[in-house]
């Protein structure tokens, strides 16, 4: 790659971003970044849970560099907060326990501290903030205190403006929304955009999340599944009494929550759960040739206040275990936000198959932004063929999914009911 190749990516999310900020630190002098809107997408929203808890010691090892990054770069000091982390699950029979096991392992094998809770009572203790049973008597769990959560949109913002200060260029707007990809003999020249637009360029990198399956064949690999996420205003004195509450998650059920969010005066839980998917319109599959599960293609810059029934009773059913004072207010707003699902849960760094200049990367599946501050330097690195031989193999864009179906098993983190399909008029598409 000569330094003055031109570089387009497709997406301003965390991995667009990221890989811009990047190749741009690294010299590249004409880098273009389009989206629809600047930034948008599963990156934005109040917070995002930084961790390095993972069974899988990849992730671990990245992630502990990352919350490194995270809490000492004074540059993340109004964007980062530092809060301990409870993990727990149902001690009986669960998926959720066996991951808390793996995590637990891994971390020791580190040398790495984490501290057991015995039963809820003994979490209550540390955390008095907890007024819930947390479901006794089948506690199991554990607390990290080296966590936090980040205020993902001014994270994102910051990327951004990063980019822009490195003399990234942006194109917003149907001039930059890609419909397909022109190419001659899978050799990329440039990007279709809504406005008619060609944008030509030596090197592609599709990093357009949830909706990239629409854009480009996945053959299988990825599957979009839209996740619940439930915000509830609190007053001047909730803010003060919840100040210190801890993040905390039950890998049996899914359901999250982080510390109030101070700016907002909102305290947000979500569940990373299987999700939903959802079907094109006829309409946008008219436009996207495609019949894979995607978000709606011409969402609304404002997230819809909507979640399905059945989740807002699990937003509401897991509150009620930590703060059941809480669990009868209604939502100030529901929302949901899409993943990019994986069979094994792992991301996409790979070149596709189809065509030789287009680098994707992708397949977040629900734990990528704490990566924000290492992800680049990993996509940059598997562009120039220099990723270690076992982390390009673990993020190949696979086709072997192919003929499979429902192979999306994940990392083991996922908790709750089974993935459901959205009914068509659930969340309208804007078309
Ligand atoms: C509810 C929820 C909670 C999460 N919680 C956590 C967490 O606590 N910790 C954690 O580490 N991770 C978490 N994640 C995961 C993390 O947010 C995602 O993995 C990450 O943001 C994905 O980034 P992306 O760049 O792939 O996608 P996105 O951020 O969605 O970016 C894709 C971009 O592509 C653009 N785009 C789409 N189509 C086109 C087109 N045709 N042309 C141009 N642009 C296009 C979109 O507008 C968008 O801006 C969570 C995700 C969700 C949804
Ligand atoms: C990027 O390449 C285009 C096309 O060759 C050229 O017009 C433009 O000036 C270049 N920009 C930079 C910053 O080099
Ligand atoms: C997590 O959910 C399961 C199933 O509802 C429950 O048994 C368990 O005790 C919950 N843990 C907490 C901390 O709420
Ligand atoms: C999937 O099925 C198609 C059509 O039968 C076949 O050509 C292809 O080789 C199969 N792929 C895999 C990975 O099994």
């Amino acid at each position: 790659m000569d330094k003055t190749d031109r570089i387009l990516i497709v997406g301003a999310g965390l991995f667009g971003l990221a890989t811009a900020r990047q190749l741009a630190s690294e010299g590249h002098q004409n880098i273009t970044v389009i989206d629809r809107h600047v930034p948008d997408g599963s990156s934005v929203d109040i917070s995002r849970v930084i961790r390095f808890d993972y069974a899988d010691d990849v992730y671990l090892g990245m992630a502990l560099d990352a919350y490194q990054k995270w809490s000492i770069s004074p540059k993340y000091k109004d964007i980062f907060f530092p809060s301990p982390f409870i993990l727990s699950a149902n001690s009986i029979g669960s998926l959720g326990r066996s991951y808390i096991n793996k995590c637990t392992a891994s971390l020791t094998e580190r040398g790495l501290p984490w501290k057991v809770l015995e039963d809820a009572k003994a979490a209550k203790e540390l955390y008095p903030s907890l007024t819930g049973t947390l479901a006794e008597p089948n506690f199991v769990g554990y607390t990290n205190t080296q966590a936090g959560w980040v205020d993902s949109s001014k994270a994102i913002s910051q990327l951004r403006d990063d980019c822009l200060e490195l003399g990234v260029s942006f194109i917003s707007g149907s001039a930059g929304t890609a419909v397909k990809f022109e190419d001659k003999d899978g050799q990329i020249w440039a990007v279709r955009t809504f406005a008619g637009t060609l944008i030509e360029g030596e090197h592609f990198i599709l990093a357009a999340g949830a909706w990239a399956s629409s854009i480009v064949p996945f053959y299988g690999s990825v599957l979009a599944t839209a996740q619940v996420v439930g915000y509830m205003r609190l007053t001047d004195a909730e803010l003060e009494r919840y100040r210190e509450l801890p993040i905390s998650i039950n890998f049996s059920t899914g359901w999250f929550n982080f510390p109030p969010h101070q700016e907002s005066k909102l305290l947000k839980m979500a569940i990373h759960g299987w999700g939903y998917t959802r079907s094109p319109e006829p309409e946008e599959k008219a436009t996207i040739k495609a019949d894979v599960s995607m978000p709606p293609l011409k969402a609304p810059r404002e997230r819809a206040n909507f979640v399905p029934k059945d989740g807002e009773n699990r937003l509401k059913e897991g509150l009620r275990e930590i703060l059941p004072e809480l669990a009868d207010r209604p939502f100030e707003r529901t929302a949901v936000c899409w993943y990019t699902d994986t069979p094994s849960g792992d991301f996409i760094m790979d070149f596709h198959p189809d065509y030789k200049n287009l680098m994707v990367a992708g397949g977040g599946s629900g734990h990528a932004f704490k990566f924000l501050p290492v992800l680049g330097e990993y996509v940059t690195l598997r562009m120039k063929g220099l990723l270690p031989e076992s982390l390009a193999n673990k993020w190949r864009l696979r086709k072997d999914y192919q003929n499979g179906s429902n192979l999306f098993g994940g990392d083991g983190s996922r908790g709750g009911p089974e993935r459901q399909n959205l009914f068509s008029d659930e969340i309208k598409p804007r078309l």
